[in-house]
């Protein structure tokens, strides 16, 4: 090999260790991204409790529940801080997509059609949908729905269950505060909604009650916590963290704090 040659494969290997170095700290998946930022980022939307929901003391407005709980347990594993971002529910999937979140822990049911965009651990709580009306509605069964107002939050599969109501007027809200509101106030009669929420939410509003109908129930159910597409290893951990708060009787004592 002469010289000039020599000095050509010096600077070509430079050139290529430089531009691998500079490949090798910018992160190729979330998990490095979390990893290297020492922040996980969740989204919810916290109008679900007691999944999640703001509560206020003084001028202290916190996000708690039993989602915040899970994730903390999951941020703990990787070792990084827990950052809450909270949004209406139906932005919570493109907000994954595009990366300004992590994951998401939103009592979110990993139905096939979400599956489809983004990846789900396994179950983390079981639930099914319900109908809530005022103590003294004429709605005692599902064929009573019909024709009637029923509010839903947007994007949930609490939407597409009321759907199948025959010729329901649909009122689809960003959040499931307002649909308690509406009802309250006589602006709906219904509200299609998921068991443990609505017992939630009754604690508050004493003239309203509970119906179950088989009718308006899903296959679907359960909670799970999304990612971003294709994201195994972060999927796997969570699926861990899960198991063990389950092992551990850690998760028998969150849903005793939340779900009492
Ligand atoms: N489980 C239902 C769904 O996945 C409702 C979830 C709503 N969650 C919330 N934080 N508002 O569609």
């Amino acid at each position: 090999m002469n010289k000039k040659s020599f000095t050509a494969l010096l600077i070509i290997t430079l050139v290529l260790s430089l531009f691998l170095a500079g490949c090798g700290s910018k992160p190729t998946n979330t998990l490095e991204k979390i990893k290297q930022k020492g922040v996980i980022v969740m989204g919810t939307s916290a109008d679900f409790p007691p999944f999640e929901f703001h509560k206020v003391e003084g001028n202290k407005d916190t996000i708690v529940g039993f989602d915040i709980d899970i994730a903390n347990a999951i941020a703990k594993r990787l070792g990084v801080k827990l950052e809450i971002k909270d949004m209406d529910f139906k932005g919570l999937i493109p907000a994954l997509q595009s990366g300004r979140i992590d994951m998401i822990v939103a009592g979110m049911t990993p139905t096939p059609d979400r599956a489809e965009n983004v990846d789900f651990s396994d179950l983390y709580y079981n639930s099914q949908q319900v109908v809530v009306v005022k103590n003294d509605s004429p709605i005692l069964k599902f064929d009573d729905l019909k024709g009637k107002t029923v509010a839903v939050q947007i994007g949930t599969t609490s939407e597409e269950a009321a759907k199948k109501i025959p010729d329901v007027n649909l009122k689809q809200l960003n959040r499931v505060g307002d649909a308690f509101m509406d009802l309250k106030n006589g602006r709906c009669d219904a509200i299609v909604l998921e068991d443990t929420v609505a017992n939630a939410y009754l604690k508050e509003y004493k003239d309203m009650k509970i119906l179950s109908m088989k009718e308006i129930n899903t296959e679907e159910g359960g909670m799970a916590v999304a990612v971003a597409k294709g994201n195994k290893e972060l999927v796997n951990i969570i699926n861990e963290v899960i198991k063990d708060l389950k092992a551990s009787g850690e998760y028998d004592k969150l849903v005793d704090k939340w779900f009492k």
